[in-house]
């Protein structure tokens, strides 16, 4: 009975909704396949909201968003792609508060490093292309919603120089850096120089990802985890003088920790060579891994960036190189900083 009374309750239904899709107009049509790519993001992203309210705002921007990278990919005229990712229901001003995380004001704090001294400054010839990903790279991490970008930047710095030293691949743990490094911000903010100053002030040794699994968020500092095994030991580090020669001379021989002033849309990064628009401000950290050039020769630094393997390519990042601008592209040639291990 009751499946009978469904079955003729649906039925209507169906006669109701058919007879109001047939009325409803292209533009309501545009907007119903949008809900419904929507909807489509949401599950494929794991993405839930706290009610009807929050769910209707974030529509309008995941719309707003999707219109801009559809309307820019077809104009075909750049060098790369826009792509819808994980973070297109983002506004400009929540990327800005969630998913940056370098402070550069923490610069005016003492250094210990040897500011002077850059050992690759007499290289005079570098190979045509590099990309560390042929086994001194991990994998792409996520720092999530904590702007600790510092973090998994001078990690995968470690990372490579450990690896090129010793031939061996170890991945680091950030969560050591977040919760330890207490002259940093947490998940506030930092700079990777000052999480290089806290590990050489504290023996130099970081542990592995695997016993000091990041978190997210910031806890007290785990003397436990630390002092059991400390699996790399930095010796120092190094800056790279502030251009896109020294740079080059500097990733030709290992990952380099950069600071970028990323924008919405670097936020919004697909793929091909990124020459698009930069923030004013140095806002954001990633790991130098490479180089080469494109088709038509059109040169790129190749970036391993901590937003997850939905952004760009696989994570990853070409940005144009060599552009005539004091400091690169998006400011990435002007506060390189490597470990020595
Ligand atoms: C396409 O790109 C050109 C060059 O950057 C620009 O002038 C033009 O406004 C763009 N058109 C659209 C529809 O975005
Ligand atoms: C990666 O490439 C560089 C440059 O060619 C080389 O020096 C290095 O040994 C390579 N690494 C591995 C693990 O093969
Ligand atoms: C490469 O150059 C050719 C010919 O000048 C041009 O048609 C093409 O769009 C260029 N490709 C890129 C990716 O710049």
């Amino acid at each position: 009975m009751a499946f009978n009374f469904c079955f003729k309750i649906s039925l209507v239904l169906f006669f109701i909704i058919n007879l109001y899709v047939s009325t409803v107009t292209s533009r309501d049509l545009k907007k119903l396949s949008m809900l419904e790519r929507h909807e489509k993001w949401m599950a494929r992203h794991g993405r839930v909201y706290k009610d009807e309210i929050e769910k209707e705002q974030r529509f309008k921007t995941f719309k707003e968003n999707v219109e801009f990278i559809e309307s820019f990919n077809q104009n075909g005229t750049q060098r790369y792609k826009l792509a819808i990712n994980k973070y297109t229901d983002l506004t400009n001003e929540e990327f800005m508060a969630l998913f940056t995380g370098l402070d550069t004001s923490l610069s005016q704090q003492k250094s210990t490093a040897t500011t002077s001294s850059f050992k690759y400054e007499s290289l005079t010839e570098v190979p045509l292309s590099m990309d560390w990903r042929n086994g001194s790279v991990t994998g792409i991490k996520d720092q999530g919603q904590c702007e600790c970008c510092w973090a998994f930047s001078a990690v995968a710095a470690i990372e490579g120089a450990y690896q090129i030293a010793n031939n061996k691949l170890i991945s680091l743990s950030e969560q050591q850096l977040l919760d330890c490094s207490t002259e940093n911000k947490g998940c506030k903010g930092g700079l990777m120089t000052l999480a290089y100053d806290f590990l050489l002030q504290n023996g130099g040794g970081i542990t592995t990802e695997t016993n000091y699994p990041y978190q997210q968020s910031q806890s007290i500092c785990s003397t436990q985890k630390i002092s059991s095994t400390a699996a790399v030991t930095i010796s120092g580090y190094e800056l790279v003088p502030p251009s896109e020669s020294s740079l080059l001379k500097a990733v030709a021989n290992q990952p380099i920790s950069v600071c970028i002033a990323a924008s919405h849309e670097f936020l919004m990064y697909g793929s091909g060579i990124y020459d698009g628009s930069c923030d004013p401000e140095l806002n954001h950290a990633v790991t130098l891994i490479g180089y080469g050039a494109g088709v038509n020769g059109t040169k790129y630094w190749l970036v391993k960036n901590s937003w997850g393997t939905s952004w760009g390519e696989e994570g990853y990042m070409r940005i144009a190189r060599d552009v005539g601008v004091d400091g690169g592209h998006c400011g990435i040639a002007s506060a390189a900083s490597f470990p020595t291990v």
